[in-house]
């Protein structure tokens, strides 16, 4: 394993650097505050090949890897963990399984409008009554001449209010539990195709979450992704690679955070010296030193496993497990630094801390990953 990116990966992350100090950073709490979708930030991911990282470029993608979507996601989620998200989506969620699932007309529609961010799109699994247990969803599709007829609701879709391509899962046969699911790419517009107004949260204010509704909504054969009943294994997959970049997401967070901490320490003088000289503040800084290289660690493996064709669903989920709760702790120890500033609407760390906590909670709680670390460790 190289222990030094490629020069491709170099370019990949040095290219997500400066957009994210120069037009994302100088935003990020604008877009906290006022949780206005960043569609100029969104327009320059795509321009720059970010949208589709791991795309080949015939299928408008920037022909890089999953090392390289890695030190991406760090960089811009380093500057604002809601378009961390919004570009995970699109990257992990949406573009990947077009690629390994879609038919060449799903991938020529589709595939290359939102590799090159043409298109933006939306993953629907998660319904009103059934996050963490995917299997047992309430939306249907039926059969229905050449094509399929959605009904249900999915709930906390990001991307879903400004999407364009929505890769949802329905029951095609209830009885038959996860072997039942199939999975559908709809296009927004289609008639019965709901997306409602944006969630409200703790964090990620710009990245905008909603309901959609599917009300007889009629979808061709063609728009069908992968088999018949091959759906929840797809979504499977697909979550393997986008626990991927939620633990990239968190590393950025946590690195933000960190940063902002440790030049706070040099600066702040307590009992005649600065922060930084006492050993409580020392052992914090160098906990979380510690924890955010092991996180990065654990992402680029999982990554470097992906790009070489290895099942990687453990290493996902170690990464993602650790990397979130890393975050969770990094944030929180950043802001004891801070004290009574860390707390105040008026710098960083609290939307950082706000930030941190859905990493624990999205793409499988911390819960889910344990479950299925635990499964994979009992069966080797
Ligand atoms: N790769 C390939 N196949 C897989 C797989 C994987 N990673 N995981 C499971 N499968 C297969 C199993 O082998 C099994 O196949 P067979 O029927 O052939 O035996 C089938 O799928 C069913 O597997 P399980 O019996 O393990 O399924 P389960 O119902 O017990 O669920 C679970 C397992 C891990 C708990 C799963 O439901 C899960 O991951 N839940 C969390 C859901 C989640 O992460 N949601 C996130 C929503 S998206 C999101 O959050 C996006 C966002 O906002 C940013």
């Amino acid at each position: 394993m190289r222990w030094e990116p490629t020069e491709e990966q170099q370019l990949v992350q040095r290219t997500a650097r400066e957009l994210a100090v120069r037009e994302i950073e100088p935003v990020a709490r604008e877009l906290d505050r006022t949780g206005r979708w960043p569609a100029e930030i969104v327009r320059r991911l795509g321009e720059l090949g970010l949208m589709g990282i791991a795309v080949p470029t015939e299928w408008g993608g920037a022909g890089a890897d999953h090392v390289a979507y890695v030190l991406a996601m760090e960089e811009i989620s380093r500057a604002c963990a809601s378009v961390g998200v919004i570009l995970s989506v699109n990257n992990s969620l949406v573009c990947a399984p077009l690629l390994e699932h879609g038919s060449e007309l799903l991938k020529r529609r589709y595939l290359e409008p939102l590799a090159s961010g043409r298109m933006l799109g939306c993953f629907a699994l998660t319904e009103p009554a059934s996050g963490s247990d995917a299997a047992h969803m309430q939306t249907v599709a039926e059969r229905d001449g050449e094509g399929w007829i959605l009904n249900g609701s999915k709930n906390w879709i990001t991307n879903g209010p400004h999407a364009d391509v929505c890769i949802v899962f329905a029951a095609t046969d209830r009885a038959a539990g996860a072997r039942g699911v199939t999975a559908f790419v709809v296009e927004r517009g289609t008639p019965g195709y709901a997306p409602q107004k944006p969630d409200e949260k703790l964090g990620i204010h710009a990245a905008h979450s909603c309901t959609v509704f599917f009300e007889n909504c009629r979808v061709p054969d063609a728009q069908r992704l992968g088999e018949v009943g091959q759906g929840f294994k797809i979504a499977m997959k697909t979550l393997d690679g986008g626990r991927i970049g939620i633990a990239a997401q968190a590393i950025g967070i946590a690195r933000a955070a960190f940063e902002k901490a440790l030049a706070y320490s040099r600066e702040r003088r307590a009992f005649g010296t600065p922060l930084a000289d006492k050993q409580a503040i020392q052992f914090k800084l160098a906990d979380m030193a510690t924890e955010i290289d092991a996180a990065h660690l654990l992402a680029l493996r999982a990554a470097w496993m992906k790009d070489r064709g290895v099942r990687h669903t453990a290493e996902s989920s170690i990464a993602k497990l650790f990397a979130s709760e890393m975050a969770t702790r990094v944030t929180h120890q950043a802001m004891q630094i801070f004290g009574g500033y860390g707390y105040s609407r008026e710098y960083d760390l609290e939307r950082h801390y706000r930030d941190a906590r859905i990493t624990e909670i999205y793409e499988g709680t911390s819960e889910i990953q344990r479950i299925v670390i635990a499964a994979q460790v009992l069966r080797d």
